[in-house]
């Protein structure tokens, strides 16, 4: 029997979701066991670039996660409001979920985690930070065993196609925000790409997974780049730098506090982090014994991210296949608010 998806949402990532899953051929095998059972959305009316059956559509976003036959909830609505009510629905049912959604896992993280646990379902999140990239998993799994000292990071794909366009063509900020809402990268009220506040949710999703602690939004500094002139890039420039957004999460010493922050900063242009344009984003992890690592890649827009997605849907059509845990990567997570026994 296939399994089947309930997706809520049809935009950017849900869209991109879509196609991918309907393009099998030469992918991964387990996707010919998946079906689109459900897909919500706001408006019938609206066009759409997948063709989907009129049966599969609903704006009725609670059948999708009330229904029996549902395995696989899929959130790539964004928002805080339903978005958190449906995802703890359908865990609370039973179901396993897959978000995209950094600003539902940044705030209710503890809430969704604690529900997935008592219902012995998964909630995976790779697609929450870094667009394709894969650093969700790796930070869970493959690195944690580091005692990590520094994440820093450009985990926002707008602003870093901002400032890059700013500095190399000289274009103007609003022009260039216009272009990034066209390309699917920015979220759908994009003050929270241009003000730091995406950056500061993907940052504490990432503290939270690499320092083991839960990271309260209002104890991240946040500023976005909205002060940022072409003047400013110009000197920077001149004096051997290159302005980034940051996010930062660094503690010095095991004993010491962690500070998570987010922040234009002057970059040295040798720097790793210096050399990263437009839409992608990547994250430098620097722990002991391992230590430096960086993860990078696009940073957002529907391919990437739907790469993302559907890993997490097929780790999971992978254990309700099996059932068995195999796919589980959550097991070695020290963050135990993000870490899951297996069902
Ligand atoms: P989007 O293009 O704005 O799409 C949102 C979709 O959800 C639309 O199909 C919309 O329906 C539906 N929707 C929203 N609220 C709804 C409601 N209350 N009831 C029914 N349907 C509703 O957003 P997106 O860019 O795909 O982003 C989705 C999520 O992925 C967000 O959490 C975002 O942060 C995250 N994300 C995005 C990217 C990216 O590159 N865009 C990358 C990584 C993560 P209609 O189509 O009918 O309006
Ligand atoms: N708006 C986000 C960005 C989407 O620009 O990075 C990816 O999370």
């Amino acid at each position: 029997m296939g399994v089947k998806l309930g997706i809520l949402g049809l935009g950017t990532v849900g869209t991109g979701t879509v196609q991918l899953l309907q393009d099998s051929t030469g992918r991964h095998p387990l996707l010919q066991e998946i079906e689109i059972y459900r897909v919500g959305v706001r408006s019938l009316d609206k066009p759409r670039a997948v063709e989907l059956s009129t049966e599969v559509l609903t704006t009725d976003l609670e059948s999708i996660v009330n229904d029996p036959a549902v395995d696989i909830v899929v959130e790539v609505m964004g928002g805080l409001e339903p978005a958190r009510s449906l995802i703890l629905k359908a865990l609370s049912n039973g179901k396993h979920v897959v978000t995209a959604n950094k600003a539902a896992i940044a705030r209710f993280g503890a809430e969704i985690f604690t529900a997935a646990n008592q219902a012995g379902v998964y909630v995976m999140l790779e697609a929450a930070v870094g667009g394709g990239i894969p650093v969700i998993q790796p930070l869970k799994q493959s690195l944690s065993v580091n005692r990590i000292h520094t994440v820093t990071g450009i985990v926002n794909g707008t602003t870093n196609y901002i400032l890059t366009r700013m500095q190399t063509e000289g274009s103007n900020f609003n022009d260039v925000l216009a272009d990034a809402q066209r390309l699917g990268y920015a979220e759908a009220d994009p003050t929270a790409d241009v003000d730091g506040l995406d950056a500061a949710d993907k940052i504490a999703i990432l503290a939270s997974l690499g320092f083991g602690g839960r990271i309260n939004l209002q104890d991240v500094y946040t500023e976005g780049i909205r002060q940022v002139s072409k003047t400013d890039i110009a000197y920077a420039e001149k004096l051997g730098f290159v302005i980034k957004l940051l996010a930062i999460a660094k503690r010095d010493t095991p004993s010491s506090p962690l500070s998570v922050r987010v922040h234009p900063t002057l970059v040295p242009q040798a720097h790793p982090l210096a050399s990263i344009n437009g839409v992608y984003n990547a994250i430098l992890v620097e722990g002991e014994p391992i230590g430096q690592v960086m993860f990078f890649g696009p940073g957002a827009g529907a391919g990437a991210t739907a790469s993302a997605v559907t890993s997490d849907i097929l780790n999971l059509v992978a254990v309700l296949k099996t059932n068995t845990a195999v796919a589980n990567p959550l097991l070695t997570c020290r963050h135990q608010e993000y870490c899951q026994i297996a069902p």
